[in-house]
């Protein structure tokens, strides 16, 4: 732990939280990390109670009990679901849950916060969420995921972070300040769009296949590529309860070239839009983030895609699924105290 960290942990834990569609993971001063799928469920009667034994559950763990639950995927399309109480309620459970499995022994310390959101949530549901937190923690603030991928990297000046999550690619650019709307975008091309588009051409190619959209969504991550296949994709589907295996090559190389075009008009509109002596500098420093960016072939893509328009450097995070909560912990240990003034609700 490096001697920053060190000094905030004296007096607070500081815990940077990346609260997604699909995935929610929080990283914390104390050393520890941990991730759930961003499901919560509740008991449907006394009898699931009962069963599960838990008057809540997450992850996983609510998955496997689906059928016992009432369950909630709280984000959608980039922002809470629109007029649900439960989708909030939802987000301050798996909140509540993320910071209880972060605290390990220090249970009795102060908390600080960032949280790391969607762009487009950011924008719609900023109040919801200081509400979901205010009850674990004593001073939040809530940031863009991008922004908190791109200051884990110190990527501060003269870069792009392309995060491509489940409900939503957002785009930034970072050039030495807090990025504001300007310089941000959202597109709803992501990974929930690929696996919707993979289901449906399965669907056509193969009709007697029996699936479903979690068995598509594990496809995609196994074997998802653009551009040439290294080798065909071959998948176990059950054809009237007999296990076969089929060739998806096509179909998952069409599926996830999908997202393509939006990826690359966004891109360029975003670096034209901005100061014509930093397009350069941009265009050298952009960084490909979240669990789509795990995409085979995606960062050579965009890199070949943009060399028509000069010199361009493309990379990938090391860590897609800790890169926003580590960046929004480094966020909350380097803010002034007269910040989180500021930010607390
Ligand atoms: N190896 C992989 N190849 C392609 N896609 C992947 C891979 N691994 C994960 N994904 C996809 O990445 C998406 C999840 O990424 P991430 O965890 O960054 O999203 P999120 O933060 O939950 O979503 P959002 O940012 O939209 O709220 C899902 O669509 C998942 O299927
Ligand atoms: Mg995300």
């Amino acid at each position: 732990m490096n001697a920053k960290l060190k000094n905030a942990e004296k007096e607070f834990l500081s815990v940077g939280i990346d609260l997604g569609t699909s995935k929610s993971a929080i990283s914390a001063s104390n050393g520890n990390r941990k991730w759930l799928e961003s499901f919560v469920g509740w008991p449907k009667d006394f009898i699931a109670l009962k069963v599960v034994g838990k008057p809540v559950l997450f992850g996983k763990d609510a998955l496997k009990n689906r059928l016992s639950l009432e369950i909630c995927r709280p984000l959608e399309r980039g922002v809470i679901k629109e007029g649900s109480a439960r989708s909030e309620a939802a987000v301050k459970e798996l909140i509540g849950h993320l910071i209880q499995l972060a605290r390990s022994e220090d249970g009795s310390k102060n908390i600080r916060a960032v949280v790391g959101v969607p762009a487009e949530s950011l924008k719609v549901n900023k109040l919801a969420i200081k509400r979901a937190v205010a009850d674990f923690a004593d001073s939040i603030m809530v940031v863009s995921e991008p922004f908190s991928v791109a200051y884990g990297l110190n990527a501060l000046n003269n870069a792009m972070v392309i995060d491509i999550g489940a409900g939503t690619m957002d785009f930034c650019i970072m050039h030495g300040t807090i990025p504001s709307e300007e310089d941000q975008r959202t597109i709803f091309t992501a990974g929930d769009y690929i696996d919707q588009q993979l289901e449906s051409l399965l669907h056509e190619r193969h009709p007697d296949a029996d699936f479903t959209l979690n068995m598509v969504r594990c496809f995609k991550e196994q074997h998802s590529f653009v551009g040439e296949p290294g080798e065909p994709v071959m998948v176990e589907i059950p054809v009237d309860g007999k296990p076969t295996m089929h060739d998806v090559t096509r179909e998952m190389k069409a599926a996830c070239e999908s997202v393509l075009p939006g990826m690359l008009e966004t891109t360029l509109e975003l670096i034209a839009g901005f100061d014509p002596e930093y397009q350069k500098g941009i265009r050298n420093n952009i960084i490909l983030a979240g669990g789509g960016s795990q995409i085979r072939g995606l960062r050579e893509y965009l890199e070949g895609a943009l060399r028509e328009y000069g010199p361009c450097s493309v990379h990938s995070v090391e860590d897609p699924l800790f890169g926003g909560s580590d960046g929004a912990l480094a966020l909350a240990v380097d803010m002034p105290d007269e910040y989180w003034e500021n930010c607390s609700v």
